[in-house]
């Protein structure tokens, strides 16, 4: 018998502003933006993204919803799409993700999907390189987390085909 574990970890600020790097707050600041923007009539639960690529160029997407409803796609696969698709040669270096659900005392902001997280791996072992995670709540709060794999372990991946 092997015993094979995984220990994620994620730090937890009170206020994104604590993280001291400009280009690290305009990041979650445009997450925050980004989900001004979002269209979600269904749902009402409005999510933006904003991520950052390895030579500083923004990108930032939304949840875009549809009356057919399973045809909408989350904000991070919105996002993560069209930085692909605009800048393919360049590596994603780190993503924030802000959803307007009112947060109580103490409670964590909502992670993001399967899916998303499935598409975010991809993109990590695409370009070889970490993606760090800022997860923001509704009350500025944020949950960082150091790399795709804290968020899916034991993953399926091009290197189980
Ligand atoms: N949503 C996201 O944009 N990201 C996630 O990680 C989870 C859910 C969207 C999809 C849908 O438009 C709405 O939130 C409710 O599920």
């Amino acid at each position: 018998m092997k015993d094979i574990s995984h220990k994620s970890s994620i730090k937890v600020y009170d206020d994104y502003h604590e993280l001291a790097d400009d280009q690290i707050v305009m990041l979650c600041k445009r997450s925050i933006d980004a989900m001004q923007d979002a269209y979600a009539p269904y749902s009402k639960f409005q999510v933006g993204a904003a991520l950052l690529l390895d030579d500083g160029t923004f990108v930032q997407g939304n949840n875009q919803e549809n009356a057919v409803y399973p045809l909408g796609l989350c904000a991070e696969r919105v996002t993560l799409y069209a930085a692909s698709s605009q800048y393919p040669d360049r590596s994603i270096t780190h993503l924030a993700v802000t959803t307007r659900k009112h947060l109580s005392e103490g409670e964590l902001p909502p992670f993001p999907c399967g899916s998303c997280r499935q598409v975010l791996l991809e993109m990590e072992q695409r370009y070889d390189r970490d993606i760090k995670i800022y997860v923001i709540g509704s009350n500025n709060s944020v949950c960082v987390l150091e790399t795709v794999k804290d968020l899916l372990p034991f993953a399926f991946s091009k290197t189980s085909l």
